[in-house]
């Protein structure tokens, strides 16, 4: 039975091809409802039009589902919560307006999210244990992802600082398109890693960017994993079907070795030990047993979220939403999506 003290957030999550609804009592959540689409897997890649027509489809019931899971009715609610940005426009804009008429019905405010704030603020979110580890601030947060690959200090819930980023291709994406090389479908990263696993890490070498800084660089690492496999072809047609464990170990460890070099040069410089790790690409096994172990070595506390958390979900988007409800730090309706990162 809701009492009237709680808060009740609903997070609506439409940024591209998943459409998720959360609920959060305070900070524990109730209940975390995600529909895929399966649609985009025989183009290789998400497809714009095709999802923002999935969400319409799947944007009632998975909330309905979200509010049936989590025991209350809409009218318990006190704040609806949605995606803003950044993503696909019109997948966004289902979200959106969804959330707009919601709040508007139920005279309830309104909360915009950045969906990469998000991503890093999923580390609070509470299953109502009293064991539970949460992050201090300030915490460096690795957000990786199939659009974004940053290092991020987290100062406060709303005070986040990009210190590094990808000047090009994202982690995710390095593992999407070399993947689809290989002829795997798509995402990608799910079966270089099941692939790795029986693979040899060491048994082709790549090229690594040499960036000065914090920021990262994925598109040279394609080209030459590409070059690679087309100059074998050449020679043995059967080249990627016998290799393709040992592609994928070595491409695996390549992508985990340039994401942690940087980490672990901002870690330093920067003198925090409390690092985090978020996004899709955060469900990775290696690079979570990379992070643990740089843990050990350099006596960081280490923050890995449950795999639920990793891709988009609306549990994260409800998280991002009771903070700003605390702070009330609500959104008027005149607020539109975003495409690309603010
Ligand atoms: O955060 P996310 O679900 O979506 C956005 O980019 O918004 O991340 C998806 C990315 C894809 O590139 C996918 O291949 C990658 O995360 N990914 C993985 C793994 N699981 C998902 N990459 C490597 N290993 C995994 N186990």
């Amino acid at each position: 039975m809701p009492i009237e003290s709680d808060i009740f957030i609903l997070g609506i999550e439409s940024s591209c091809d998943d459409t998720a609804a959360a609920v959060l009592k305070n900070n524990v959540l109730l209940s975390n409802i995600t529909a895929g689409q399966s649609v985009h897997e025989q183009y290789g890649g998400v497809v714009p039009e095709l999802a923002s027509r999935a969400h319409q489809q799947h944007i009632i019931p998975v909330v309905h589902e979200a509010l049936r899971k989590a025991a209350i009715t809409k009218e318990d609610l006190s704040a609806i919560a949605f995606t803003r940005g950044p993503g696909l426009l019109g997948s966004l804009l289902v979200g959106a307006s969804f959330a707009k008429g919601l709040s508007q019905a139920l005279q309830i405010p309104l909360i915009e999210i950045d969906h990469l704030q998000a991503h890093v603020l999923a580390h609070f979110i509470s299953d109502g244990r009293m064991d539970e580890k949460m992050p201090d601030f300030p915490f460096l947060c690795l957000l990786v992802s199939g659009g974004n690959s940053q290092i991020i200090v987290v100062k406060s819930f709303d005070e986040m600082e990009i210190v590094g980023q990808t000047i090009d291709d994202a982690a995710g994406e390095a593992f999407d398109k070399c993947a689809k090389v290989m002829g795997l479908p798509y995402p990608g990263g799910p079966h270089i890693q099941r692939l790795a696993a029986e693979g040899n890490p060491n048994a082709f070498k790549f090229s690594k960017p040499q960036i000065s800084n914090y920021d990262y660089s994925f598109s040279g690492l394609k080209t030459s994993f590409l070059y690679l496999v087309r100059d074998h072809l050449k020679e043995n047609p059967h080249f990627i079907e016998e290799n393709k464990a040992d592609l994928a170990a070595s491409l695996q460890t390549t992508i985990v070795d340039i994401l942690m070099k940087k980490l672990i040069a901002a870690a330093h410089d920067l003198k925090i030990n409390q690092i985090a790790v978020a996004g899709g690409v955060s469900a990775n096994t290696a690079l979570r047993n990379a992070l643990l172990q740089a843990g050990e070595q350099y006596n960081w506390q280490v923050y890995i979220p449950p795999f639920a958390y990793t891709t988009d979900n609306g549990a994260m988007i409800a998280i991002a939403g009771y903070y700003k409800y605390l702070a009330k730090d609500f959104c008027a309706l005149d607020q539109v999506p975003y495409a690309r990162l603010k």
